[in-house]
């Protein structure tokens, strides 16, 4: 689907939807020319998510289709997006090929951010699972045109960019594990490198990871034959900038558990374990596109944890690049492990003033806040604060939760430095996970969000939820990396 973008001032061109979005209390301004049966705006009140559809009496298009968008003064963008979603999804249920959007509400102080948040929502909308379909049905829609003000318009062009890349994130999450291996996130990777003009790809394969004493990465691929990788994606904006961010993602294209192996039961939603390095992927893939001045390094630790002959077994002893021994007390908390040597690299060879990790990394996550929140906790309180709003603005929630000391007392082990997992009955299970990655940012600003709730699983909120994978902490990382700069 392609998203052009035009002023209201520009004229329509021949469509087959035109989409019109109308107010609560407030008549409906239909576009010079185009005229519909008037019972069809008479039953149009506007209300939030209110959708009408009818046949165009005059005008350059075949049909309207007129959405509500509420009361809100101001509208509210998630309105925005969840509206844009439903556009899209009834253009393309009527088998529109082209479909035109006509904004022209009063926007408040922020024409901007609610021309993004239509452009995400129409985008988002926008997509479809059907490349493993043998008989998948076509998609009709190919062509859309949003009608907005200047300002809004230039919202409207990053919204675009950013649901483009929650997509991207989505595509890399729904596919199944066994064509989403670690060496297909870095050819994915690659794609990204090299379409973008400032991005860079350096790759540390199992042999570098060996130089550098990743012994608690090197440790969770053992048990695959497939070959783990630490994707480095450097951004570097035009101009120099003395600001520096890392986003690192857990990449984990499937995870059995290892020897301590999970239950058959929906075992198959583990090729979602890559959520965060998705996640990361998409958010480097916007920034490509949006330049903002600041530096950017993406960082995927990615492997499969499976049991073999040669996987870690319970007890055994690893040495992560910083030089902690970690009592693997269960191979099923394997996240924390493969982080742990990617966060230590941030730490010794980026240096970055911040980062950021996402991680589908303990099941407590999603016993505690469920599906619509991600956790988030971390060893600077501004930076925290710094990306709860990032998620108020992007309707991407997050919920702090803590790191205490007798969490981090919890991981400390008996045989080496650390184990991997607190003893029973310690509870607190994403808190214990997050004072074990602590161990190795140093004192470096750092957040962890622990996405194993939000990855997959929400609720439909139109441009998103259902079966599959949502995407998340794409729209949260673009919006953060752009509010530095
Ligand atoms: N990938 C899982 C976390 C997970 C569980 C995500 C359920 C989504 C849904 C992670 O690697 C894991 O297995 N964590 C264990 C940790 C435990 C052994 C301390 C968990 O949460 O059960
Ligand atoms: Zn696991
Ligand atoms: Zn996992």
């Amino acid at each position: 689907m392609k998203l052009t973008v035009k002023t209201t001032s520009q004229n329509l061109v021949k469509t087959d939807l035109l989409i019109v979005f109308g107010r609560e209390e407030a008549s409906l301004k239909l576009p010079a020319g185009v005229t519909v049966p008037p019972l069809a705006i008479r039953s149009f009140e506007g209300k939030e998510r209110e959708m009408r559809l009818t046949d165009a009496t005059g005008g350059p298009a075949s049909r309207v289709l007129l959405i509500g968008v509420g009361d809100g003064k101001p509208i509210d963008p998630e309105i925005l997006r969840r509206c844009g979603a439903m556009a899209a999804k009834k253009a393309e249920e009527i088998e529109a090929s082209a479909a035109t959007i006509w904004f022209d509400l009063p926007t408040g102080k922020s024409p901007e951010s609610l021309g993004q948040a239509l452009a995400e929502g129409l985008t988002m909308g926008s997509y479809h699972l059907t490349e493993f379909q043998s008989e998948a049905k076509p998609t009709h829609l190919k062509r859309m045109t949003l009608h907005g003000s200047p300002t809004f318009n230039t919202g409207s062009k990053r919204g675009q960019i950013i649901g483009a890349a929650n997509c991207l994130a989505r595509r890399l999450q729904d596919s199944p594990g066994n064509l989403m291996r670690p060496r297909d996130l870095f050819t994915e990777a690659k794609k990204i490198a090299s379409s973008k003009d400032h991005i860079t790809l350096k790759v540390i394969d199992e042999k570098g990871m060996a130089k550098l004493g990743m012994g608690s990465l090197l440790s969770v691929s053992k048990g695959s034959s497939e070959p783990a990788y630490l994707i480095h994606l450097i951004y570097k904006p035009k101009k120099p900038t003395n600001s520096k961010v890392c986003l690192v993602g857990k990449g984990l294209t499937f995870d059995a558990g290892g020897i301590s192996l999970k239950p058959s039961a929906k075992m198959d939603e583990m090729k979602y374990d890559m959520s965060g390095g998705a996640a990361v992927l998409g958010a480097m893939a916007a920034i490509g596109d949006l330049n903002p001045d600041v530096e950017v390094h993406g960082l995927v630790p990615t492997s499969e944890n499976l049991p073999d002959g040669n996987a870690n077994k319970p007890g055994d002893l690893v040495t992560a690049m910083n030089g902690l021994t970690i009592e693997v007390l269960n191979t099923d908390a394997e996240g924390r492990l493969i982080l742990a040597d990617a966060l230590s690299y941030a730490k010794t060879k980026i240096k970055p003033d911040a980062m950021i990790d996402l991680a589908t990394l303990t099941g407590a996550v999603v016993v505690g806040l469920g599906h619509e929140y991600s956790g988030v906790m971390g060893n600077t309180p501004a930076l925290i604060d710094t990306i709860i709003e990032s998620g108020d603005r992007t309707g991407e929630l997050v919920w702090p939760l803590p790191l205490h000391p007798r969490h981090t007392e919890e991981m400390k082990g008996s045989v080496g430095d650390l184990k991997n997992i607190s003893s029973p009955g310690a509870g607190a299970g994403s808190s214990t996970a997050g004072a074990f990655l602590q161990n190795f940012v140093g004192d470096i600003p750092w957040a962890h969000l622990d996405i194993a709730g939000s990855a997959w699983g929400a609720a439909d909120r139109d441009y998103q939820g259902g079966p599959h994978g949502t995407g998340v902490g794409v729209r949260l990382l673009v919006d953060y990396v752009e509010s530095l700069s």
